[in-house]
């Protein structure tokens, strides 16, 4: 944090206990600034931080333990210093977060995230947003409704913020014009209206002259207010709404201190619970009542949405991380594919097909997303047809995940239709989601358990079965030594099925080129047929490219443990190109061939293989002898 402090309170410096307690009652207001990167952001928070007599939260404690820094009461500080200094600080942090702003006024508390106003920070913005009651969308009066303006009150209104406030800035660059003031007011309701945002507070202000901030000022005599501090501190956020809705609760974790306690913890996302009440554990939908809610003051006669509690159960039934808690007759939906809005906010475009993590609420799966039904223009709202989503593209797209979801649309409940994705290699947030609903497709789509299983069909063919995952560059030896294996399994009795690259290609996947979307579409595809075959009791063996990690890893996760075998051919690119078997590097050298592997489209060697076969130091006869060895040694 920012080390000036600016303190009159008195209260202060004579109890600082009694400051704290009072302090302690206020209720907190968090909001969010946005706007363009010149529309006086750092000047507005430094407005409100200086007028509102402002304290550090954070530095209450650091102030209790030094009281020299209290001992002057009144410390002014220069404003345009701490301007100066927000603005430095929020540069320097600009790439790691958000930076969030604590002060308070005699009203309210007030958490402030100061987003920096630049195109490829929106995800900062979406980060700040997702928390806020309120989004103070700054516009500088000489310019108007900018992309910037249009984009973040989109992002607000789509991370359901209730509450915006249109803070037309610069007044005073402007002669504090009333006709300016209304033709703004009046373009951002178009827009507004257009979004579905339905309210809005407009205030015509100056961060740097201090207009309209705490007080109605002089030079605008023809605004009647509020100014925007009042209105920060009278603007109602109360859960009301949330705690009328019905009772959910994601479970966070399994409180299991010893074998006579079993407590289910987390906190309630809507609605209300008390004991007695009935409840149904989703998604596996399992009902019994709420024996007690325990917190750390003792045991609670209701709770309420927002409090985090631990509940006990009346029956001994299954329940983990993960499962939400909810009204037995009034259950949210569990499902595994849905339409979703997504914000995009990797630097790397989105990739249809790829296998990323999804986490809502308590629970996480692995998720794909199809290339999207649309993208939104934000300035025209236009939808455009596109093929994947870039930096800050917002579209409206599909979403499956591997197992069912417990959900909610996110205009009913945020809690439960927030999610984000996040890249399964960098472990980097790449997306924000809000679900919309579960498709049809998935709802009257079930599993249906068949008599005969997996085990039955592999006992009969006495092997267990298995899938040898051949990757390498084309051209390093996997269908030959693919084909060897095969031989020799045969001549064993084992029954098996070799699926070959260019073989499926000719068939199944003939629709498919070399795209990374196609090439991610092929290997899923294959992985689901070598699991059905796997089904099947068969050893399957494998030869794709199959150049990502990702859905290597994908097609490992759809197994049972152990039974994914990925086999890296590990052949030189010079040596598979000196080869070049079936003069395709010659091509892709010469121009003739695009997106070829190892030339330009990229191959990721397997970090942990199971097992690696250098064809540099062995024959294709030594490397088959030496997978089969290991397969059934
Ligand atoms: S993968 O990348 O999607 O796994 P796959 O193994 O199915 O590839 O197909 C690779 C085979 O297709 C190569 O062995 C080669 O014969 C042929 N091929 C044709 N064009 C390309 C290309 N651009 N890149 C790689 N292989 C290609």
């Amino acid at each position: 944090m920012t080390d000036p402090i600016y303190v009159t309170d008195a209260l202060i410096a004579e109890d600082i206990d009694a400051y704290l307690a009072q302090h302690e009652r206020k209720s907190l207001l968090r909001f969010i600034t946005c706007g363009s990167v010149d529309d006086g952001k750092s000047t507005l928070i430094g407005r409100l931080l200086y007028d509102s007599k402002m304290i550090f939260e954070d530095q209450l404690a650091a102030l209790e333990a030094d009281s020299r820094r209290v001992g002057t009461q009144g410390q002014e500080i220069d404003f345009a210093l701490l301007v100066d200094g927000l603005a430095a600080e929020r540069e320097q942090g600009i790439t790691i977060d958000v930076a969030y702003r604590f002060f308070t006024t005699e009203k309210r508390k007030f958490i402030v995230a100061d987003t920096p106003g630049h195109e490829q920070y929106t995800r900062n913005m979406v980060t700040g947003a997702s928390t806020a009651d309120l989004a103070v969308i700054l516009i500088d009066a000489r310019k108007g409704v900018l992309t910037q303006t249009r984009r973040h009150s989109f992002l607000a209104h789509l991370l359901g913020i209730r509450h915006i406030v249109l803070a037309v800035n610069k007044m005073d660059l402007v002669g504090y014009d009333k006709a300016v003031f209304d033709r703004i007011a009046l373009a951002y309701r178009a827009f507004a209206s257009e979004i579905g945002i339905t309210n809005f507070t407009a205030i015509p202000i100056s961060g740097f002259k201090g207009d309209n901030i705490t007080a109605l000022s002089p030079n605008t005599p023809w605004f009647k207010g509020p100014a925007l501090i009042e209105h920060l501190e009278s603007v109602d956020v109360g859960g009301a709404a949330d705690e009328a809705k019905p009772f959910r609760m994601p479970v966070q974790w399994v409180n299991r201190p010893n074998l006579d306690f079993r407590g289910f913890s987390g906190q309630v996302a809507s609605g209300r619970v008390a004991p007695d009440d009935a409840i149904r554990i989703l998604p596996g939908g399992k009902t019994t009542t709420v024996s007690r809610i325990v917190t750390m003051d003792g045991d609670l006669s209701e709770a309420v949405a927002g409090q985090s509690v631990t509940l006990t159960l009346a029956d001994e039934i299954d329940c983990s991380r993960g499962d939400v808690i909810a009204a037995a007759d009034a259950p949210p939906e569990a499902a595994d594919q849905f339409e979703a809005t997504l914000v995009w906010m990797a630097d790397e475009a989105m990739i249809p097909g790829r296998a990323y993590w999804l986490k809502l609420a308590t629970q996480s799966v692995s998720a794909t997303v199809q290339a999207p039904k649309y993208e939104i223009n934000v300035n025209t709202l236009d939808r455009l047809a596109a093929k994947t989503l870039e930096l800050n593209g917002i579209g409206v797209v599909e979403v499956s995940t591997d197992r069912p979801i417990v959900f909610e649309a996110y205009a009913d409940n945020p809690a439960l239709g927030g999610f984000i994705l996040i890249d399964k290699l960098t472990n980097a947030t790449v997306a924000a989601g809000m679900l919309h609903f579960s498709l049809r497709r998935a709802q009257n789509v079930h599993w249906q358990a068949t008599d005969i299983d997996r085990e039955m069909r592999a006992d009969l063919k006495n092997q267990r079965p298995a899938l040898l995952w051949f990757t390498g560059l084309s051209g390093s030896g996997k269908s030959t030594i693919a084909n060897l294996v095969e031989k020799k399994l045969h001549r064993m009795n084992r029954h098996s099925f070799l699926l070959d690259g260019d073989n499926v290609r000719h068939g199944l996947n003939k629709d498919l080129g070399f795209t990374e979307a196609d090439r991610i579409e092929n290997i899923r595809r294959v992985g689901e047929v070598a699991k059905l075959m796997t089904d099947a009791g068969l050893i399957v063996i494998t030869a794709f490219i199959s150049p990502f990690r990702a859905e290597r890893e994908m097609v490992r996760a759809m197994l049972p443990e152990g039974e994914f075998i990925e086999i890296f051919i590990d052949t030189p690119l010079a040596e598979a190109e000196r080869r070049d078997v079936k003069g395709l590097y010659k091509k892709a050298r010469a121009g003739q061939l695009k997106n070829f592997t190892g030339i330009d489209s990229p191959y990721e060697v397997p970090e942990n293989p199971e097992i690696r076969i250098d064809t540099t130091d062995m024959t294709p006869e030594q490397a088959a002898e030496l997978i089969v060895e290991r397969l059934l040694g």
